[in-house]
């Protein structure tokens, strides 16, 4: 859908995209509003030779393509493309190396993309730094290694961090022209920010997460505006095939058309569990980008939307108390993942991030008492309330 020239500014289409980019009905002969399920593997062509928009489902298909058509839309990408996962997609990146370059990656990463790097393409000869993208100075003296790729997540995962995108982009630029610069935008989604507006190569999210929105899909992206390497991305997602079925490109199209009206409520839900949690005196610090109190107030302010839907904090207590306080949740599920309709919450040195080393971990504010809370579309009081009496119980 063409965005009127005002995009931006005073007039936003992001929810008309996500409603009606890639769904025309008028490509399909019974004009259905919703994209029938394409279940075929093979597609009848006309010509004995190569060329056809679809001949097999790994190259291409009717729901893949719909979808694909929305993202590159909601991002504000020339074009996107689906994966069967988010590491799916991650490692499909990854393949526009080639043995002998390096990646400089951020220190404070999904532990699946960190685990990626350091164990899986290190066999294919591809190594990785792992380096603070919070301090600039660090970062330009690492990428002394000449990084062919740079891979960094703006909200950081679990300490909501946030990396000055635009600071990172500038001096990366000036020092390694050619680096492919990549973003995991998965915390916040392009209604919040859209990283390739600010100068990035490439977008990756796990679509698992707010994306789809309903914790039912398992699926990655990658979105670009250069036209080689979406050529590249394109024959490598043929060529390896961690493509996702048609049921999950519908539903996934499916959840987009809520995405901007979910994210809204899950923001200012976050926002509300984040301030009880602060005055709470069981807690000792709450992490937040919404908080007058979270020392990149400002910079959160200056390049997001809103401040997103996970709140991390520390328990005033023990690692067991912390365990205690977790399985004594009622609404807010003990679990793995984020971004969906309910409520999550996991200790992130045990689940999430526990392939890091215990340095790593050390680090970057990883401890026994942190705590990683999705904050879904409940009643906030509600939420409020269950940690409330769980922080209780597991304490007093
Ligand atoms: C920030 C981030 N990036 C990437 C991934 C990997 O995505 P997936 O689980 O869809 O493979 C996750 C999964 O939790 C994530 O949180």
């Amino acid at each position: 859908m063409e965005q009127p020239e005002e995009f931006g500014e005073g007039f936003d289409s992001f929810s008309t995209d996500a409603i009606h980019t890639g769904v025309d009905p008028m490509q399909w002969s019974h004009r259905a509003v919703v994209p029938p399920i394409t279940l075929a593997t093979t597609f009848q062509i006309a010509e004995p030779t190569r060329g056809a928009r679809f001949y097999y489902s790994r190259g291409n298909n009717p729901n893949r393509s719909c979808l694909e058509e929305c993202l590159a839309a909601l991002e504000g990408a020339k074009s996107a493309y689906c994966f069967a996962s988010g590491m799916a997609a991650t490692m499909t990146a990854t393949h526009l190396l080639t043995s002998g370059d390096n990646v400089l990656c951020s220190a404070d990463v999904y532990g699946g993309v960190f685990r990626y790097f350091k164990y899986c393409a290190v066999k294919m000869g591809i190594s990785t730094t792992f380096v603070d993208f919070l301090d600039l100075a660090k970062l330009e003296a690492a990428l002394d290694c000449k990084p062919k790729m740079v891979w960094f997540e703006v909200v950081t995962n679990p300490t909501l961090k946030i990396t000055d995108i635009e600071a990172v982009v500038a001096v990366v630029r000036k020092k390694v022209p050619d680096a492919l610069i990549c973003v995991d935008n998965t915390f916040l989604t392009p209604y919040l920010l859209r990283p390739l507006d600010l100068g990035v190569d490439i977008v990756m999210h796990s679509i698992t997460k707010y994306m789809n929105g309903h914790s039912d899909v398992l699926m990655g992206s990658l979105a670009t505006n250069d036209a080689n390497i979406a050529q590249q991305i394109k024959f490598f997602q043929m060529a390896l095939g961690a493509v996702p079925s048609p049921f999950d490109c519908f539903m996934v199209q499916r959840g987009l058309k809520t995405l901007a009206i979910r994210l809204r409520e899950h923001c200012s839900n976050a926002k509300v569990v984040a301030e009880y949690l602060e005055n709470h005196p069981l807690i000792d610090k709450v992490l937040y980008p919404g908080l007058a109190s979270h020392s990149q107030y400002g910079l959160a302010k200056r390049i997001l939307r809103d401040n997103g839907g996970m709140v991390s904090f520390y328990v005033k207590g023990s690692g067991e108390q912390t365990k205690t306080f977790l399985k004594n949740l009622k609404i807010i599920s003990l679990g793995f993942s984020l971004g969906g309709y309910e409520s999550l919450a996991e200790l992130p040195c045990t689940m999430t991030h526990s392939m890091m080393t215990d340095e790593a971990r050390d680090a970057i504010g990883i401890t026994n008492t942190l705590v990683r809370l999705s904050v879904g579309l409940e009643n906030p009081t509600d939420l409020s309330r269950d940690l409330d009496s769980a922080l209780k119980t597991a304490i007093l």
